[in-house]
């Protein structure tokens, strides 16, 4: 009897290992899932009964290619690497002169450079300059928006796609209105930048540290068969931002090469998104790193009145994540190209009374914040979560992660729990129930 339940324990252990690739694979297509942002509309109309006072929409830039010199995959171990074969033909220009822009072209296979937007930008804009038109086109704070006035603020990273994007954005919006002069755009140098983030914060801002949980993925034993896979099929070694390299070709329509066929292409999405958001995961580095950026926000919202009504910053997708999960609103889905995040403010209800509310949409779909609990957010409550992180400052890294422990003592309950049952039938498969538990809750 014994010998039967454990070799039946040893079945499930079995069947659970096999099928941890496919798990994986499945959560790799659901948190990029979007991601493309192929044929995205969206309307979310605002809070029936109240007055819209201001709109700050927070974007990514359209379809770009590889952002960084990776190495994709290789015809065989130690050949060249390749990556996807892009191609750029949006026109560029400088017109500093005013007499006829310049129009940038990068003499190289396929005319892209590094980051560079892709053909379907444009699209990707149009369509989300439809959904915010469709959304607020009735409102009075729609109609009286001008590109010539201190109406709308326009911010981007310093970058040819942030800023393509978002001129992008605003001639899509602004299509009947001509400018006679020319609309100033704010950005600051990278390394000033607050929006300009890096995409990965793998060691501790305050004392250099690194990750531990990065470590303990590098120690995982699926994680360490897929990447033994991933060599094989590729021809090179994995990094965690090659997940960029599947992405890019698939969102392009260029596909993968026949070698990495499409259910290790998607566990390798989950790979890659579980090493680039372990520091978002488990440590408050990443909101530490943004805090500037909610600063900059918060500033906005605090001029609604005689400020701008409509404020635009194109930025990235990593300081999009930092930003929602600072406030307690990420779900771990990835930011798609031309994603927004939109802040919309509310006059007080009862004249001269009351709060200031503040209600977050993103990509059409409102978001209760954690740091709010509903979804009409007082301002002030909004504002207080911001300055909590200004102040946090650089806590000893012991007491992060004291804290931290503190926080979750259920989890490790759970976890203890799971590791008895675990024992009892014999389950050999620790590092699978491990992962399990740690995974954030999709929705
Ligand atoms: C890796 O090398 C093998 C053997 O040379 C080859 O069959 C396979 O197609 C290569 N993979 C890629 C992605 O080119
Ligand atoms: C958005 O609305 C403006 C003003 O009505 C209009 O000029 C523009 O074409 C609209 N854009 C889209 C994409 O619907
Ligand atoms: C993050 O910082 C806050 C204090 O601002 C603290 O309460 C919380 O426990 C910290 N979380 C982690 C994961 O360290």
């Amino acid at each position: 009897m014994a010998g039967a339940i454990a070799s039946l324990g040893g079945i499930l252990a079995f069947a659970s290992c096999a099928c941890a690739g496919a798990s994986f694979a499945a959560l790799g297509r659901k948190v990029f899932a979007k991601y493309c942002g192929h044929n995205i509309r969206w309307v979310q109309k605002p809070v029936e009964g109240m007055e819209l006072i201001q709109v700050q929409v927070i974007h990514r830039h359209g379809a770009r290619s590889l952002w960084a010199p990776l190495q994709c995959w290789a015809r065989s171990v130690g050949a060249p690497s390749e990556h996807p074969p892009f191609r750029c033909n949006l026109p560029f220009s400088i017109s500093v002169g005013r007499a006829r822009p310049l129009t940038k072209h990068f003499d190289q296979p396929g005319g892209c450079g590094l980051g560079s937007l892709l053909d379907e930008a444009p699209e990707q804009f149009k369509n989300l300059a439809w959904s915010l038109n469709a959304s607020y086109q009735h409102t009075s704070l729609w109609k009286h928006l001008s590109l010539s006035d201190d109406s709308v603020y326009l911010y981007s990273c310093d970058n040819e796609r942030n800023l393509a994007s978002v001129d992008l954005l605003t001639s899509q919006l602004f299509a009947g209105s001509q400018a006679d002069s020319a609309v100033e755009i704010h950005t600051l140098p990278a390394k000033d930048d607050p929006f300009e983030l890096p995409g990965c914060v793998a060691t501790s801002p305050c004392d250099g540290s690194p990750v531990q949980a990065m470590e303990e993925i590098e120690m995982d034993k699926n994680y360490r068969a897929f990447a033994s896979t991933w060599l094989q099929q590729a021809n090179v070694s994995w990094n965690r931002e090659n997940f960029d390299c599947i992405l890019t070709a698939r969102c392009a329509g260029l596909g993968l090469p026949t070698a990495i066929h499409n259910e290790l292409a998607d566990e390798a999405l989950y790979w890659g998104w579980r090493q680039q958001m372990a520091p978002v995961r488990t440590t408050n580095w990443t909101s530490l790193v943004a805090s500037r950026a909610l600063e900059a926000i918060a500033n906005k919202l605090k001029m609604a009145s005689d400020g701008p009504k409509l404020a635009v910053w194109s930025t990235h997708d990593s300081t999009m994540i930092y930003l929602l999960n600072a406030l307690g609103g990420w779900d771990g889905r990835w930011p798609g190209y031309a994603s927004v995040v939109v802040l919309e403010l509310y006059a007080s209800p009862n004249k001269g009374e009351g709060e200031t509310l503040l209600r977050v949409v993103r990509d059409g779909e409102p978001l209760t914040l954690g740091v709010c609990g509903e979804v009409l957010c007082p301002l002030s409550r909004f504002l207080a979560a911001v300055e909590s992180w200004q102040n946090w400052g650089c806590a000893p890294e012991t007491k992060v992660f004291e804290e931290l422990y503190e926080g979750s003592w259920l989890v490790w309950a759970l976890l203890s729990l799971l590791m008895i049952l675990a024992a009892l039938f014999g389950l050999p498969c620790r590092g699978t129930t491990l992962t399990t538990v740690r995974e954030p809750l999709i929705a």
